[in-house]
């Protein structure tokens, strides 16, 4: 029988210090013997978003404690390791280069293959640690820092079919988080206060809602929101103006997601039923999730979400795309470098800035 791979993954690319053991089953899914993810909230809640010089220190002091604590809970020694995967990029390269350098250094002295990884690819095949998932499948990766529709066709194979003009969706989560006073980090906190307001209280705009295929634009809806709150008195419009917030990306997400699935079908030239996937922080929402999942039945596709513990930063993915690449004999560790900027499809045009016409 061929020996099942174990990895271990190391992620440090923002403010989640995070390690994981996984191991590859014969069925082509994993088993997760550990995934230890330290969250730097606590350091970053008093400047409402991440400040990267803190995060990078909080990377340094807490990284060896926490790649030990996955290899103990995972009861394997790192003689056990088939390799070591870290994230590469993109991020904040302060940070990046912590989890990288300490990843390589264990690979080096223990005699292992290294694999650099993109913590976007590490997003977009997280589902398959849990599912059975062939190509090519409709992905919503969405993110602090990403907003992106991607066809994934395989490793190393990503066609973006749309993407954010501006504000990536999980910052709009976080932008009005801060703009009423809610709390940090902003998704979970608006997801929760949305539960005490109602979500037709306010009208916000839906920008580029009927152009632009599955392009998205959020800074519109961030600035009215901020023209509201101006407005707001008690506390309960601010938990009625986050539910309007949230059912008003709900929108927006229903409408550029049906449209993605069609650019899917004319891109695949496949009718059948093919997975639809959301990845990413925003994918733990659970309106979002209800609403893409009805979507995707009504489109014919087939919703496969990971579970809540694999949406956000987490070093499980980093090693499931580990095990994945070195069997595809796909990583070069020789030359490799840390990237702030890494696409997963390096031909997408870059939509960014002022000026742009769509
Ligand atoms: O993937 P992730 O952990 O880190 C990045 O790579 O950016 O995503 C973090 C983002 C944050 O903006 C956070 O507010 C958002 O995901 N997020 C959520 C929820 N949980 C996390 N957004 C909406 N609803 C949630 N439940
Ligand atoms: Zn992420």
């Amino acid at each position: 029988m061929k020996k099942k791979l174990t990895f271990l993954g190391i992620e440090t690319s923002c403010d989640e210090t995070a390690s994981s053991v996984v191991q590859e089953n014969t069925d082509g899914t994993a088993k997760v013997l550990s995934n230890i993810v330290s969250s730097q909230i606590k350091e970053h809640e008093k400047y409402g978003g991440v400040v990267p010089e803190i995060a990078a220190r909080a990377h340094v002091e807490n990284v060896d404690f926490i790649i030990q604590k996955a290899l103990d809970k995972s009861n394997k020694k790192i003689q056990e390791i088939d390799g070591v995967a870290a994230t590469a990029g993109p991020g904040l390269v302060v940070c990046l280069n912590i989890g990288f350098n300490i990843g390589k250094t264990i690979a080096v002295f223990g005699k292992k293959p290294f694999i650099p990884i993109n913590h976007l690819e590490g997003h977009a095949l997280s589902p398959g640690i849990e599912n059975k998932i062939s190509f090519p499948y409709l992905l919503l990766l969405v993110s602090g820092g990403h907003s992106q529709y991607l066809i994934v066709k395989g490793l190393e194979n990503y066609k973006q079919i749309g993407t954010t003009i501006d504000d990536a969706i999980g910052e709009a989560f976080d932008k009005t988080a801060k703009i009423l006073n809610l709390g940090y980090p902003g998704g979970p906190s608006i997801e929760k206060f949305s539960k005490l307001g109602s979500k037709n209280s306010f009208k916000l705009p839906l920008p580029i809602i009927n152009r632009a295929g599955c392009n998205l634009s959020l800074a519109g809806l961030k600035t009215d929101v901020l023209r509201k709150s101006k407005k707001t008195k008690s506390k309960q419009d601010r938990y009625d103006l986050a539910a309007s917030f949230q059912e008003t990306i709900n929108k927006i997400l229903k409408k550029k997601t049906e449209v993605a699935m069609n650019i899917f079908r004319e891109e695949t030239l496949d009718d059948k039923k093919k997975p639809f996937v959301i990845a990413g922080g925003v994918a733990a929402n659970e309106t979002i999730r209800k609403t893409l999942k009805e979507l995707s039945e009504k489109m014919n596709f087939d919703p496969i979400y990971p579970s809540k513990e694999f949406c956000g930063d987490n070093a499980a993915m980093i090693a499931w795309a580990g095990i994945q690449r070195y069997k595809k004999k796909l990583f070069n560790a020789e030359n490799h470098i840390v990237r702030s900027r890494w696409p997963l499809d390096m031909k997408a045009p870059f939509l960014k800035g002022p000026g742009l016409k769509l």
